[in-house]
């Protein structure tokens, strides 16, 4: 014999109610029981065989700002085709498009569709729109005014004839129409639940709560204890949680930090002094170029430091100083050292820190946000994250480097780094530490590292090696999140944080 709770004997009796068969919605609102509580006495009774779900995909779709713009005022070549019939049929492209209050992107948008839709001809040689046939009210226009009028501006596309589905495509297309895909739950009492509802079916009196008063009564003896399904479906909820990008950024730093590791941090803006000048990097070094680097505009310049210092870099770059190198040759400019820059690498803060502090031993990381004017795409960002330390101790080698690096990512989960050789002005040897990604069967670049060269030494009146590395955070951010695209990390796409788990 089946014993129903009361949340179950209320759906089958709402259901009844509303005729053996009802949509999830209809019976929450006839039963005054919540979406949940449905829900999860569907699923007991359709384990019982008392009743049946019936799932259907439901794509709704609502007009976005700018469909709704349009379906007010018209479509951009509606108002074109409109303009050019109120001046006579025929007329110059600018005068119709100016006739017609169109601007930006809306006007070549418009001009398309014009000869799409077959409205008017474009000559360009002449600069002229020819209107062709009477301009007819498309399906597209039919069917945003029909969403524009529907319950809550929403309509069901599958509810749609197949053309009006047609037109649902090209205006998702324009981005005239968002779409959101539901599934739709009907619950239909099946035979077996019909039988048990003739019999007529009693509530069983359970207790969901063990309260002091049935325990001090003894009553609980007697009470029918309510079991817990603690795998049935919950509402989802969605607490406050730390950004994915942040909780990465928060575990490098734990790591250096349990290493024995100091946190500096220093300013987004650096004069081109810290971020090459003092690490090496000539003055007509590719990097610097302005497809690379941020300059300022305003104020386009800062303080250089101590002319001690600026004197000791200018003739190491012009003839290597008293450090054995030849320099680069060339008359070093302090202007250019003083154009302000958006740092385009943290060494910039890891130089300046070793030029005020020369007492072994030295440890100290830094995670934080740099910039390069690189386009946006799949695997770029113009502003990212690097990951950057130095260690400056008596003796410190190569391989201490290789080692500090190896445990550092080893603790991150990253087992398998190699080293492979690498260039960078301002160390030697340099290398670049890889990892290799078995999901996406190759190797990725960690990040650079290397010993400090003399010629960035000396200038600082360091005495002792210097060991340097630096790289990408977001990279490693993207393998550990499973993420192929980097813009992810920081469009704030609420789905997206949502779905990722607020512990890794
Ligand atoms: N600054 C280098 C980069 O941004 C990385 C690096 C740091 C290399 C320290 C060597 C030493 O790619």
């Amino acid at each position: 014999m089946v014993r129903l709770r009361k949340n179950e004997q209320q759906t089958l009796l709402t259901i009844a109610h509303l005729g053996g068969k009802a949509k999830v919605s209809q019976i929450v609102t006839t039963s005054n029981l919540s979406h949940a509580a449905v829900m999860r006495a569907a699923l007991t009774l359709s384990k019982e065989k008392l009743l049946q779900i019936h799932e259907q995909k439901q794509t709704i779709a609502w007009l976005t700002k700018e469909g709704e713009i349009y379906e007010k005022n018209g479509l951009p070549e509606r108002c074109l085709i409109e303009s050019l019939n109120s001046l006579g049929g025929k007329a110059k492209i600018d005068k119709t498009v100016k006739n017609a209050r169109l601007e930006g992107q809306r006007v070549p948008i418009a001009l398309g569709w014009l000869r799409i839709k077959g409205w008017a001809t474009i000559e360009r040689k002449e600069n002229t729109l020819t209107a062709l046939k009477k301009p007819q009210i498309g399906i597209d226009e039919e069917v945003m005014a029909l969403i524009a009028r529907a319950d809550k501006g929403r309509i069901v596309v599958e509810e749609l004839e197949k053309k009006e589905r047609g037109a649902i495509a090209t205006l998702r297309k324009r981005k005239l129409l968002a779409v959101e895909e539901k599934i739709l739950r009907t619950l239909e009492i099946s035979l077996h639940g019909q039988k048990l509802l003739k019999k007529g079916v009693a509530p069983d009196e359970e207790v969901s709560q063990l309260t002091p008063e049935l325990i001090v009564s003894k009553k609980w003896r007697t009470k029918k204890l309510r079991k817990f399904n603690v795998t049935a479906p919950g509402a989802p909820i969605y607490p406050g949680k730390i950004h994915p990008l942040q909780q990465i950024i928060e575990r490098a730093r734990k790591i250096f930090l349990e290493m024995g590791f100091t946190e500096i941090r220093g300013p987004l803006v650096e004069t081109a002094f810290w971020n090459f000048d003092a690490l090496f990097q000539p003055q007509d070094h590719p990097a610097r170029e302005m497809h690379d680097t941020f300059y300022l505009s305003v104020p386009k310049a800062g303080q250089l430091p101590n002319k001690k210092v600026v004197d000791a870099v200018t003739k190491t770059h012009e003839n290597g100083w008293t450090t054995g190198s030849k320099g680069w040759g060339y008359p070093w400019s302090a202007a250019e050292g003083r154009r302000l820059v958006l740092r385009t690498h943290t060494t910039a803060e890891t130089i300046k820190y070793l030029s005020a502090q020369q007492k072994p031993p030295i440890k100290v990381f830094s995670v934080d946000r740099v910039y390069r004017n690189e386009q946006l795409t799949y695997k770029n960002t113009a502003e990212f994250h690097q990951i950057e330390g130095i260690v400056m101790d008596k003796g410190a080698t190569l391989r201490d480097l290789m080692g500090t690096l190896k445990t550092f990512y080893e603790r991150f989960g990253l087992e398998t780094v190699q080293f492979w050789p690498s260039y960078f002005p301002y160390t030697e040897p340099s290398a670049q530490a890889m990892v290799y990604v078995p999901k996406l069967h190759h190797w990725i670049e960690l990040c650079g590292m290397g010993m400090f060269r003399p010629e960035v030494l000396a200038p600082m009146d360091i005495k002792h090696p210097v060991l340097a590395w630096g790289g990408g955070l977001d990279r490693l951010a993207m393998v550990e999140l499973g993420l192929d695209d980097i813009r992810l990390l920081h469009g704030n796409r609420l789905g997206w944080i949502r779905r990722t788990p607020a512990c890794q």
